[in-house]
Formats: C-alpha cells, structure tokens, sequence
C-alpha cells in the first residue's frame, strides 16, 4: 500500500466522522428547536379511558348541524342508506335485527333503543340519547364516537351526505322529531 492509498483511508474515516458527527448536530438541533406542537401520531384507542369525552372531542371539528339539517336532502339520504347502511341495518317499523339493529325511531331514542338487540360494551359505556348532534359525530367516525364499537363502518366523511342521512333517519317515525333550529 503507499502513502496515497493511506492517506485515502484516513480521509475517508475522517469524512465519514464528520458527517456522522454533523448529522448528530443537525438532528440535535431539529429536535431542540423545533419541538412538535401536536403529538404526531394519533391514538384513537386513547379515548378509552374517557369515553365521554371522545364525542366531544370529535365534534369540535363539526360544523353546525342545523344549517346542515335545514338543507339537507332526505331522498338522498334514503338512497345512501339503501346503499351503505342496508346492509347491516333495516328501517322499518318492528323491522328485524341485522348485523346491526333495526333503526325505525332511532332518532330522539334512547341509546341502545332496540330492545333485545346485544349491544357492545363500547355502545354501554353511552346514555346520552341519539340528538342530531350524536348522531352527527357517530356517523361522521363511528370508532371515535365509540371506541370499540362492533359498527364496523368507517363512517361518512361528507357533511351534507351524512346530513342527509341523519334526515332520512328522522322520518322513520310516527312523529319526527322537530328539526333543531
Ligand atoms: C357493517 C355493518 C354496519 C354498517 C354498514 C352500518 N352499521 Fe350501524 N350499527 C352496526 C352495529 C353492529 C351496531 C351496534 C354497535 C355496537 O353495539 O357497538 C350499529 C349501531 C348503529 C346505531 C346505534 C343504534 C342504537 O340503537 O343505539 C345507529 C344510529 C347506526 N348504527 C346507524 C347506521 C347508519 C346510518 C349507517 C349507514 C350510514 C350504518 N349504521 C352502517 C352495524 C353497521
């Protein structure tokens, strides 16, 4: 080996420490000046140990429900329901059970409002009955309004789609409940 070969390695030891050393002083510095705001993963699951604040948590990124329901659609929300909550839910009077209960006169009901129908233990832990606002925070992300629950439906991300729904929910009544004003 000569020289040029040796001093070679012995730059490339020493480049290869420098940059180790640099990046070490670069992340160092990332970390301590730029702590992070929000905590960067979220822990859905976190809820747990609170469950009645979880609604309110989701709701916070709610807009109105009102105005929603004021101009919502229930024809369009009987098509969406036909389509995505058929298949575990049926809507008429004295209807039976599906993988989910029946949902004749589930809004302005108490919680759990089928009677015989086994509930999960996430769906115990609620007592508020189903208001539009309940219902708009458990429809937009059923998991979070309820972690745990065995509805296993992601939810609907559109306000004016599940303000629709919620609409057409509320005519499976004798009387309907007032729309909120
Ligand atoms: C994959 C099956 C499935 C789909 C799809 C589904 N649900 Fe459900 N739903 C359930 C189950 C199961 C429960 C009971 C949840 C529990 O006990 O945790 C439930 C509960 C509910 C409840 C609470 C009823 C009560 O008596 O308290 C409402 C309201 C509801 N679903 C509405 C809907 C609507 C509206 C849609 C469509 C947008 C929908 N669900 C789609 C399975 C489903």
């Amino acid at each position: 080996m000569d020289t040029m070969e040796i001093n070679k390695g012995i730059a490339a030891i020493l480049v290869a420490g420098i940059a180790f050393f640099v990046t070490g002083m670069i992340s160092d510095g990332l970390v301590r000046t730029h702590p992070l705001e929000h905590s960067a993963i979220k822990i859905e699951g976190a809820a747990t140990t609170a469950p009645a604040a979880a609604p309110e948590a989701a709701k916070e990124e709610l807009a109105p429900i009102a105005p929603l329901l004021a101009a919502a659609d229930p024809a369009a929300g009987e098509l969406t329901a036909k389509k995505v909550c058929a298949a575990c839910h049926t809507f008429i009077e004295g209807g039976k059970a599906g993988v989910g209960p029946n949902l004749y006169g589930v809004v302005g009901g108490p919680v759990r409002h089928m009677a015989g129908f086994k509930y999960s233990d996430a769906m115990q832990k609620h007592d508020e009955p189903w208001s539009f606002e309940a219902l708009n925070v458990w429809l937009k992300k059923p998991a979070a309004y309820a972690p745990g629950t065995r509805m296993a439906f992601a939810g609907i991300n559109s306000d004016k789609q599940r303000a629709d729904v919620i609409v057409y929910l509320r005519s499976l009544a004798k009387e309907p409940v007032a729309l909120p004003k």
